[in-house]
């Protein structure tokens, strides 16, 4: 059965769909059994398009996210999900507390810590910032996914 992974931030229009976007670009290239999705523990983008600095960045160096559309993290999200990862930690605050039960409290793991990042714990929020902030946020989180591929590598 493929592993399902889960990228969370707060809106789903900048920094999860950017990781989802990597991760599935990476998992195509090598032909992993892995499924890729990811939410926002905000409804403000249900529906949208990933912002028009996010997919612009990721085209410029080759990855193609303009079809991932918007939409909220929800409680079964941490039963279907093998792997579920917060951007930051408010967002992982917000999806604990719709835990059930300890092990899906625990499921939620910060994806920069994961992937034992030297420097940083949080993805920085990109949404009011510059290009240079979402130049930032692609570098970081290519640079995660990479990490992160080598864990699903051996699975
Ligand atoms: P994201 O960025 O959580 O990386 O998708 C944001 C997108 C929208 C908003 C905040 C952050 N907003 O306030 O609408």
């Amino acid at each position: 059965m493929a592993t399902k992974v889960l990228m969370v931030c707060l809106g789903n229009i900048c920094r999860s769909p950017m990781a989802e976007g990597l991760l599935r670009h990476k998992i195509r290239a090598l032909n992993l059994d892995v499924e890729t999705d990811s939410a926002g523990t905000a409804g403000y983008h249900i529906g949208s398009k990933p912002d028009h600095r996010m997919i612009d960045t990721a085209a410029k160096y080759g990855v193609d996210i303009s079809d991932l559309r918007a939409r909220q993290f929800q409680a079964s999200d941490l039963e279907t999900f093998d792997y579920v990862f917060a951007m930051d930690k408010e967002n992982q605050l917000n999806m604990q507390a719709l835990a059930k039960n300890e092990k899906q409290r625990n499921k939620v793991k910060l994806f920069l810590e994961q992937v034992n990042h030297p420097d940083l714990s949080e993805v920085p929020d990109p949404y009011y910032g510059d290009q240079a902030a979402f130049e930032f946020v692609f570098n970081l989180l290519d640079e995660a996914t990479d990490t992160f591929i080598e864990t699903l590598k051996k699975l």
